[in-house]
């Protein structure tokens, strides 16, 4: 019998490049998921003969609705970065990163499809570690879950993202935000006032493998061996960083930590003003302090903002290209700000990621 593991993807409306340095995230997990329908493989009995590599116990054998080709790895896996088609290397990294932890893995056959845009900055890849991870049979908590996944990104590619994306997928509330302090990893779900929606538009499609992302991280941790967690940091001390980069990247990450915290009060509050504020300047943060914005991102957040009944825009995620993300009344007609054809995406705060199996 099939069984069906489930992770959605998620939105960021405030809080970015913060998580790597134990600072605070503001995410949801979107009504858009990623879908692994999949078989585990029985172990083999003693004496029977040796099965075919997509039933054995010790194998997995996976293709895609979105993408040509088979994955197909043994158990263990030694260099999950190798694995191809390249959408494999993420599944290769999961199941090396619960070896690392000594978990037990279990192979299995499936077949893997998305409703998250890839490479849009919504996390179809974290979508697509923690759907793995519940298909390897993982039982952990979901901390757990979330940094066995982490470490799956960083295995199978060279970026080294936080534990915000894995963390909202597996632990997405319906209808709420998270605000989640990546330094002890406790999860504060705030609902989101029902006249308010969120949108993402989609600028451009990217991948983070070869962006300036872990030059960012790096970056972070020049600015921490001189004035200690950016985390507890105030902007004061930012301020006496000599290098100007450098100086910069601590101010965006003191001061996105303050805008998360009020950004999740205006929201308790229902102070939507407030909160698109916020937005806008944690866009401008990114943008001219981090520079992790590009000036079609920046024109578009210009556009989106005069939209009639629109609070707030900034970008969402890594940057480099990805999605900006929108918060605005329920009728706001976000469409008309952008051009033809782009994808412009109304989202709903959904469950974190679950393994059901099917009545069949
Ligand atoms: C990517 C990473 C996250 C986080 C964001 C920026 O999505 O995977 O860990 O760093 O960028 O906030």
């Amino acid at each position: 019998m099939s069984s069906v593991a489930r992770a959605p993807g998620r939105v960021n409306l405030i809080g970015d490049h913060t998580d790597y340095t134990g600072g605070l995230v503001f995410p949801m997990a979107i009504d858009r998921d990623t879908t692994i329908v999949f078989e585990q493989s029985p172990e083999n009995s003693p004496g029977e003969p040796t099965r075919s590599a997509s039933t054995r116990a010790d194998a997995v054998s996976l293709t895609s609705e979105n993408f040509e080709g088979t994955v197909q790895f043994d158990l263990p896996v030694t260099d999950a970065a190798a694995v191809r088609p390249t959408w494999g290397r993420y599944v290769a990294g999961v199941a090396a990163a619960m070896t690392e932890r000594s978990l037990p893995v279990r192979g299995f056959h499936g077949r893997v499809a998305t409703e998250v845009p890839i490479g849009g900055g919504l996390s179809s890849s974290a979508a697509l570690e923690v759907a793995a991870a519940l298909a390897f049979g993982i039982d952990t908590d979901v901390a757990t879950l979330a940094a066995v996944c982490r470490r799956a990104e960083h295995l199978a590619t060279s970026v080294p993202c936080g534990i915000m994306d894995q963390l909202t997928s597996a632990a997405g509330v319906k209808d709420h935000a998270l605000l989640i302090d990546c330094h002890t990893l406790d999860v504060t779900p705030v609902r989101i006032p029902e006249s308010l929606a969120v949108w993402v538009v989609e600028i451009s499609s990217r991948t983070l493998d070869g962006s300036e992302y872990p030059a960012r991280v790096a970056q972070c941790a020049a600015a921490e061996r001189e004035i200690g967690p950016l985390r507890l940091a105030d902007l004061e001390s930012a301020d006496r960083i000599a290098d100007r980069t450098i100086r910069s990247r601590a101010r965006h990450v003191v001061s996105e930590n303050e805008r998360v915290r009020d950004f999740a009060a205006a929201l308790v509050a229902g102070d939507a003003r407030e909160a698109g504020r916020l937005m806008y300047a944690s866009h401008r943060s990114l943008s001219r302090d981090f520079e992790t914005s590009t000036k079609q991102m920046d024109e578009a957040v210009d556009g989106i903002s005069r939209v009639p009944g629109v609070h707030g825009v900034r970008m969402t995620g890594g940057g480099f290209g990805g999605c900006v993300v929108v918060l605005a009344e329920d009728d706001a007609p976000i469409g008309t700000a952008v051009s033809a054809g782009t994808l412009v995406m109304r989202v709903r705060a959904a469950d974190g990621a679950s393994l059901a199996t099917p009545l069949s």
